[in-house]
């Protein structure tokens, strides 16, 4: 369905850039209709997820398989802002090793040694104009990859020096965020991808002028579907986070936007109620209704008024174990010592309902799940965001409807 994208006019000038990113008047108007008359956005039915899905190793290696054909967001821009800047990461065992490129590009290669298989940089981070490996000196440069200098040149067959560079992975940079393709897939660039719903959403949160406040990993015994649930779950905050979350967001009330594979859920914040009941809910902001927008598969981008939470969850070959890397992006030219004290204070809050309420959860609902790998997970109508994401893996993975 089509919906309108225009945003409200941001509250005009300079100063507002501390100020509160404007939400959709199209979804706060019906946020502010579900409040008044006690409804929230529904599915037409109910979805039965297999457990099995969660606990079967053929299904995290399918899910695996799946992911190396999309674009996967894998770094952001302030990770490697400068030329000759690089990053190495490690993604589904594949060593990657992104470099910023003189044109302002980035690209990654694989981390590996034309000449049997070295890897060219050991370091996680830093910047170079030339990779050398260590084994047995062979060296790329940084811009392009090529395969620039043999030692002992002479005692090897002739080289094709223009066909032993870096092996290179499609590399798409677009709003500071840097996608993988390991497909190499030329004919889909990564805006299509997204498309321009997203687009619009994650425009005007200026991710491209933003660093990264705050990062984390947790490698967890939980598999990475049960991480995106319970971080896009509408349900659950009054029981599992009472006194806490719950007293910040509405408990199932909510306004849903499909983009395609992707989606965003919109939860209202407490404060909304109020300002719903006085009629005065206009021109309003991530200050009064939350999101969380995902990027299929893996990846989710909470808007807050101070900074965008950036969550990537990985699946690895165990289906009970998967790696959440979640970072915290302000816009530089807001970040004054007290708006970082204030997104240190959201970081903690976070950290601590996740890892003392969420995760201990999911690890509980993964264990009983391996225990009994039997019948379905149940999502109900209001849980659009998370239907959404299975439906769309069922599509992709078994080419049929759930
Ligand atoms: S493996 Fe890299 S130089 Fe030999
Ligand atoms: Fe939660």
């Amino acid at each position: 369905m089509n919906r309108p994208t225009e945003h409200f006019q941001p509250r005009s000038n300079m100063s507002n850039l501390k100020q509160d990113i404007s939400v959709n008047a199209a979804v706060a108007e019906t946020m502010i209709s579900h409040l008044m008359n006690e409804t929230t956005d529904l599915a037409d039915r109910d979805i039965h997820v297999p457990v099995e899905h969660f606990v079967s190793p053929l299904r995290a290696q399918a899910e695996i398989d799946l992911m190396k054909t999309l674009p996967l967001l894998v770094a952001h821009r302030s990770e490697l802002p400068n030329p000759g800047d690089f990053i190495t990461r490690d993604v589904f065992g594949t060593p990657l090793l992104l470099s910023r490129q003189n044109d302002g590009s980035v690209q990654a290669f694989l981390n590996m040694c034309s000449h049997r298989g070295g890897r060219v940089e050991t370091g996680e981070s830093g910047n170079r104009r030339v990779f050398t490996c260590r084994y047995h000196g062979w060296s790329y440069d940084a811009n392009g990859g090529g395969l620039r200098v043999v030692p002992y040149q002479t005692s090897f067959d002739p080289i094709n020096f223009s066909t032993h560079g870096l092996d290179r992975i499609k590399t798409e940079e677009v709003h500071g965020l840097i996608f993988v393709d390991f497909s190499n897939n030329q004919a889909r660039p990564v805006a299509d991808y997204l498309g321009p719903e997203v687009e619009a959403q994650i425009a005007p949160w200026y991710l491209e002028d933003s660093t990264i406040l705050i990062e984390k990993s947790y490698t967890l015994d939980i598999n990475w579907k049960l991480l995106m649930d319970g971080a896009i779950d509408v349900l659950h905050p009054q029981f599992l986070h009472p006194g806490g979350v719950a007293e910040l967001v509405e408990t199932n009330v909510g306004v849903f936007r499909s983009y395609g594979r992707h989606g965003q859920h919109f939860s209202s914040r407490k404060k909304l109620r109020e300002l719903a009941k006085n009629g005065d809910a206009r021109n309003l902001g991530t200050k009064y209704i939350a999101s969380n927008l995902v990027i299929y598969p893996n990846t989710m981008m909470i808007a807050a008024p101070e900074h965008v939470e950036f969550w990537t969850v990985w699946p690895t070959e165990n289906p009970a174990k998967a790696t959440v890397q979640i970072r915290f992006l302000v816009r530089k030219n807001i970040l004054t010592p007290e708006i970082e004290r204030r997104v240190r204070k959201s970081w903690d809050i976070l950290e601590n309902a996740a890892s003392t309420e969420d995760w201990p959860m999911e690890e509980w609902i993964q264990q009983n799940a391996t225990a009994r790998p039997t019948g379905t997970f149940r999502y109900g109508r209001s849980e659009l965001s998370a239907q959404h994401l299975h439906r769309q893996l069922a599509r992709d993975l078994d080419g049929k409807e759930l």
